[in-house]
């Protein structure tokens, strides 16, 4: 590292023997890379290997058609707010190649790019998600798996990550069929985060990301008809920080592995307060529906922040503002 140089760098699996060492702490969320979420549209001078990491979007074990459009609404297209302003609501419904499709057409164009690539995976049962793990073991094109445990279980039609026991029940199962590093992803519509959080730690998860989208919806009212076609969808953006904020701060204080904040970042102010509650890294998800140059962005701004503030190394922060007290 060159003198004068800020050390961003993290490890997401120190525990694991792989690692999963990442140059800088700024991820592309899973659903939000490019149009597509595959990355269709990203521009060809945009060089990926800038960022710590990228995840394309969740695989399913079955091709899926997603739900009826409209299938997202950024309100900003009505009220000419400013991005970082707006209510963002999706309900994409999974559209994905499934996947085999994943596997045979896109890891292989994922292996040829500079830069770390993370499978998001969801499945409808614990032997699903095992089956799927067990399916990626010696593909080329990603360096980690991440678990999108916001996907109901078809036994209970309960979502995985509504329940410690199923979300122990998928990690375990994906553990056992895969040795590549393990995000697992939480939602964050739960009355306590903690037992949920712990589970995923016990069952061998290598870092939390927390967290996904918030059931919700809105109605125009000239049209008198919801927004979405599927109704209701997810809430995401500016609304969605302080929820998942809070969730990070608590996931820390329970947890002893790396937690990934996300929800709502559009700047590195935004991005600052979950490393600064104790995440070691973030992803951006809804920023890239705005503008694609987004993470970019906020790596540049957040390496001017620490600059101005005189840290040398990004772990100086990270937890600065948990105080000792548990909340
Ligand atoms: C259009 C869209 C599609 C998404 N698709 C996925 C997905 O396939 N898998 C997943 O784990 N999260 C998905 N998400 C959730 C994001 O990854 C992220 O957790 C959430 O949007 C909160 O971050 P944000 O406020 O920065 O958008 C999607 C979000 C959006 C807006």
């Amino acid at each position: 590292m060159a003198k004068g140089e800020i050390d961003l760098s993290v490890d997401l699996a120190p525990r694991h023997s792989h690692h999963l060492r990442l140059d800088n702490p700024v991820m592309i969320a899973s659903g939000t890379f490019g149009y597509d979420g595959y990355g269709r549209g990203i521009p060809e001078e945009m060089d990926l290997g800038q960022l710590g990491a990228v995840i394309p979007k969740t695989v399913t074990r079955w091709p899926r058609e997603g739900n009826p459009e409209p299938r997202w609404y950024p309100s900003s297209y009505r009220e000419g707010r400013e991005a970082g302003e707006c209510v963002y609501l999706n309900s994409i419904g999974l559209a994905n190649p499934g996947i085999e499709g994943a596997l045979v057409n896109l890891a292989p164009v994922w292996a040829q790019w500079n830069a770390t690539v993370i499978l998001s995976l969801s499945a409808a049962s614990v032997g699903e998600f095992g089956e799927m793990a067990a399916m990626t073991r010696g593909v080329p094109g990603f360096q980690a798996l991440e678990l999108n445990l916001s996907c109901p279980n078809i036994e209970s039609g309960a979502l995985f990550s509504h329940s410690a026991e199923l979300t122990g029940a998928a990690v375990e199962a994906v553990r056992r069929n895969s040795d590549l590093p393990l995000l697992v992803k939480l939602a964050p519509n739960i009355p306590d985060i903690s037992p949920i959080a712990q589970s995923a730690a016990q069952a061998g998860a290598d870092a939390l990301t927390i967290s996904n989208t918030l059931p919700a919806m809105t109605i125009d009212v000239t049209s008198r008809t919801p927004v979405l076609g599927a109704i209701t969808g997810g809430l995401s953006g500016p609304g969605l920080q302080p929820v998942s904020l809070a969730l990070v701060y608590r996931a820390v204080q329970v947890v002893d592995l790396p937690i990934i904040g996300v929800g709502g970042i559009f700047s590195a102010e935004d991005a600052l307060q979950y490393l600064m509650a104790g995440a070691t890294a973030v992803q951006i998800g809804s920023a890239n529906l705005a503008d694609l140059w987004a993470p970019v962005n906020i790596l540049c701004q957040l390496e001017g922040f620490l600059r101005g503030e005189g840290v040398g190394n990004l772990k100086e922060i990270i937890g600065a503002a948990q105080v000792k007290a548990p909340v």
